[in-house]
């Protein structure tokens, strides 16, 4: 087994991605961010500096469990502090699965600003892939906006709320072309040889070079901040979500209550039993049974909170995501929900409300494995995970502003069993001030 080391840069750059020039994060100059490449069994160390200037950043590696390694998960205000400018934190986790993963930002939108990039895992050296094939191909699919994720984010927080609508682009392998009939009427643009490619361009589609009468494997992760994609080729405990209104402002609620993260993340709060530094009330387990899913919520008025649900190590958790009506009526959306540390089986889904004639016809015998799962419009989707990987971890749904108009819960379990953790992980917050006071030892 090797170790592969990787230095990155973070920082933003002017890049025409869709032949329209904009600001993106991008790593060691480069978008999207360099591909990660190991075999299974292989430890990646990846020394991350922060060269942002003005915000911090965090990176998730997602799809890897970071077993015995928690706050390598790379979750602010969940297994790590972010980073500040100037400073530089080191990954450092096992790959022990061969697969396709991608990386990506964990901090406020960071992800919509392009902060990603692929994580392939091989088979450990010396073993066969279970198929042949003679070369691969890469396909990182996105989504992107002209508006800045810092505008984004102040219109979801902002009275009248303002939804960051569709994008202007989709990405393949960070290229695009921005509607060039749109494009036209942006007056920087007018002269209208925006999308007169002559190859070469920053937004000139890739072209993949294959051989007639050999086999390809694609590789095809999608970081997609809101899309839903469909690529034409081929394929790849109980809870209500509604959207709320808390003081007014929208948000996304699971059981009545929108995440929001705190200052001091909770693994370290947790393992240091500071009590103070996270809602300590833990969310509702269930939701009403009398709920109208078909209506929006009798009752919009929400909550903030940012409880945990404590789980025991080692023991199987179900739960069933179910859809509802959001504010307006006929309004349902889809959601692909993602659990970091863990695979889940997806015992099955459904339309409507989950009913006792449902839970029995649950898939116990072979259900799939993933790490994420889509609930779609008025429907429910359930789930079963073993609570065996002692940290705090984050499940959410996996679109950028959904997350952060508070669409996500946070597990933890066994946390007394978590090991030494880096000191650059806890510097700040309350895990910071206890430090300083010098009460860890
Ligand atoms: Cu890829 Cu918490 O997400
Ligand atoms: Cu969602």
């Amino acid at each position: 087994w090797k170790v592969r080391h990787y230095d990155f840069d973070v920082e933003y750059m002017y890049r025409s991605l869709d032949c329209v020039q904009h600001v993106v994060m991008g790593i060691n100059g480069q978008f999207p961010a360099p591909t990660i490449r190991a075999n299974a069994g292989d430890t990646v160390v990846v020394r991350l500096t922060n060269k942002l200037q003005t915000e911090g950043v965090v990176i998730h590696w997602h799809g890897i469990r970071q077993l015995g390694t928690p706050w390598a998960d790379g979750t602010a205000s969940i297994s790590q502090c972010a980073i500040n400018p100037g400073e530089t934190f080191t990954y450092r986790f096992k790959v022990d699965r061969a697969g396709t993963y991608f990386y990506h930002g964990h901090y406020g939108m960071q992800r919509s600003a392009g902060l990603y990039g692929s994580l392939i895992v091989d088979v450990a050296e010396g073993e066969k892939e279970p198929f042949h094939y003679d070369g691969e191909i890469n396909l990182l699919l996105s989504d992107w906006w002209h508006q800045s994720v810092h505008e984004q984010e102040v219109g979801l927080s902002s009275l009248p709320f303002r939804w960051i609508g569709e994008p202007q682009s989709l990405l393949i392998n960070g290229r695009g072309q921005y509607n060039c009939s749109l494009a036209a009427h942006y007056s920087n643009y007018s002269n209208g040889n925006q999308c007169k490619l002559r190859g070469g361009e920053q937004c000139a589609p890739q072209i993949l070079h294959v051989l007639p009468n050999k086999t390809y494997r694609l590789r095809i992760a999608s970081t997609t901040a809101l899309a839903s994609l469909n690529l034409a080729i081929g394929e790849c405990l109980s809870a209500i979500i509604p959207f709320g209104r808390v003081n007014g402002y929208t948000k996304w609620a699971i059981n009545n209550v929108s995440l929001a993260l705190p200052p001091t993340p909770y693994l370290g709060s947790i393992k240091f039993g500071l009590k103070n530094a996270f809602g300590n009330t833990s969310p509702p387990e269930r939701f009403s049974a009398t709920y109208d899913i078909m209506k929006p919520p009798a009752n919009p008025n929400s909550t903030v909170g940012s409880g945990v649900y404590m789980l025991g190590l080692g023991t199987t958790v179900d739960v069933i995501l179910q859809n509802a009506n959001a504010l307006s009526e006929n309004v349902s959306e889809i959601h692909p929900w993602h659990l970091h540390g863990h695979d889940f089986w997806v015992l099955g889904y459904g339309e409507g409300k989950f009913s006792t004639e449902d839970e029995k016809n649950l898939n116990l015998k072979n259900p799939p494995l993933r790490n994420t799962a889509v609930i779609f419009p008025y429907g429910w989707t359930a789930l079963r995970f073993v609570a065996d990987n002692p940290g705090v971890w984050a499940f959410h749904c996996h679109i950028e502003p959904h997350l952060h108009l508070g669409m996500g819960v946070i597990f933890a379990e066994g946390v007394h069993r978590v090991g030494k953790i880096p000191n650059e992980a806890l510097a700040c917050g309350l895990t910071a001030k206890m430090f300083l006071s010098g009460k860890n030892n």
